[in-house]
């Protein structure tokens, strides 16, 4: 039996909100939808497929690849169901793992107990068969394996992502209260921009949305930005593997359209920060990044999508300040945006009241265990007014 032959299911966790938009990638890479959850999505395929989800997702959070499921009613069958497993057909006797669980199951009090059982098996498995063993423990840089037991139902998976796919590898200083990566893609999604036409970005921060975008329209997966994956530690993995899943996803990438993508924030110290992200992003060529009020950013001709992540004083800022933030930036929209379609991603819905415009859309979100919604305000000619 080889673990990772043959088609099998694929679980990919999201953030609250971001399933819809998971199941449209899901769905454009032709991945069949199994079931689809507020957190998760699963999908069947191949090991090809998993390794291809890894590197072209925006939005998922991790890929876990469906290694076993059989019914155990007590950690001694459970034990006894992953001894005869080939673990020594994933994991290296010099090797590192590490075990993670989610266990409703009434024998079991306290789930490091169930991932003790789990790190058992492997290790005496692989011992009994290459005469040494793997270390474990609580690192997840290497391999993980995921234990969902609920009653006597038990799924195993392994991690094959490693650290959470938000982690693109250009991001390394996050600037004040920045957006993930997988979150911000998600709410470009939701805008419906797609690299067609302009893309603006007021009070960019660390430029998340702006860099997002960029990597959109020129079709560029983030894959081609991060340095490794847990899959790399597999036995028999070569990374000349994971360079020729690079190389195709390169001849794959479209060149720029000429549209324009503008960032902008009040704080030379953001700018930096974003333009260094952007480079490390290969995207610095394509965003014009600017050190301006939200209400210097230019608007060019053709509209587009014009999208904000303002503080909404939670962590940042006060309500009050922030009001007039928010009402100045209403005023703003309504005269310089005519055109555009805006949209602003808060978590704070008094603030967003003040913006003085009607939402005709709103997606709702969590970011970071703070509930937020992204509003949509069209700004064509005669667009409603809250009065
Ligand atoms: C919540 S942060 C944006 C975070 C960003 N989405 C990211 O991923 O890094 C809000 C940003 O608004 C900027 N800002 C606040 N007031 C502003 C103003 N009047 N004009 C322009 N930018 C402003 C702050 O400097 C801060 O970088």
């Amino acid at each position: 039996m080889d673990l990772l032959e043959g088609r099998h299911h694929i679980v990919v966790p999201c953030s609250p909100g971001v399933a819809p938009f998971l199941n449209k990638e899901l769905r454009a890479l032709k991945m069949p939808i199994i079931e689809e959850k507020s957190t998760s999505i699963t999908t069947k395929g191949n090991f090809a497929d998993a390794l291809k989800l890894n590197l072209n997702l925006r939005t998922g959070q991790r890929v876990l690849w469906r290694l076993a499921s059989f019914q155990a009613s007590d950690p001694d069958q459970l034990y006894d169901k992953l001894i005869p497993l080939p673990w020594e057909n994933l994991i290296s006797a010099d090797g590192y793992f590490s075990v993670t669980s989610v266990v409703d199951n009434p024998t079991i009090r306290d789930s490091r107990f169930a991932n003790l059982r789990v790190k058992d098996a492997i290790v005496d498995r692989i011992r009994r068969v290459c005469g040494r063993r793997p270390d474990s423990g609580p690192l997840r840089d290497k391999l993980v394996f995921y234990l969902f037991w609920q009653q006597d139902e038990v799924k195993i998976y392994l991690d094959t992502s490693g650290p959470t796919l938000a982690q693109r590898d250009y991001r390394l200083d996050p600037g004040k209260a920045p957006l993930r990566e997988t979150l911000a893609a998600a709410l470009i999604m939701a805008s419906g921009w797609n690299g067609s036409k302009n893309f603006i970005n007021p009070m960019c921060g660390s430029g998340t949305l702006a860099i997002e975008a960029a990597l959109i329209a020129q079709k560029r997966i983030p894959g081609l930005l991060r340095q490794s994956y847990s899959f790399q530690s597999l036995v028999g993995f070569k990374n000349m593997d994971l360079l020729a899943l690079k190389a195709t996803a390169m001849r794959e990438a479209r060149p720029d359209r000429k549209i324009r993508l503008i960032a902008t924030d009040i704080d030379p110290e953001m700018i930096k920060v974003a333009k260094e992200n952007a480079v490390r992003a290969e995207v610095d060529d394509v965003i014009e990044f600017l050190v301006c009020d939200f209400a210097e950013t230019p608007i060019p001709q053709g509209g587009g999508v014009l999208i904000c992540n303002p503080e909404y004083g939670h962590r940042l800022g006060e309500e009050e300040e922030l009001k007039v933030t928010y009402r100045r930036f209403g005023d703003f929209l309504k005269q310089s945006a005519t055109g555009y379609e805006a949209f602003i991603f808060s978590g704070n819905r008094n603030l967003l009241k003040e913006v003085g415009l009607r939402a005709d859309r709103r997606w709702s979100f969590d970011n970071g265990g703070i509930a937020c919604d992204l509003d949509a305000y069209p700004l064509y000619s005669g667009s409603r007014i809250n009065s």
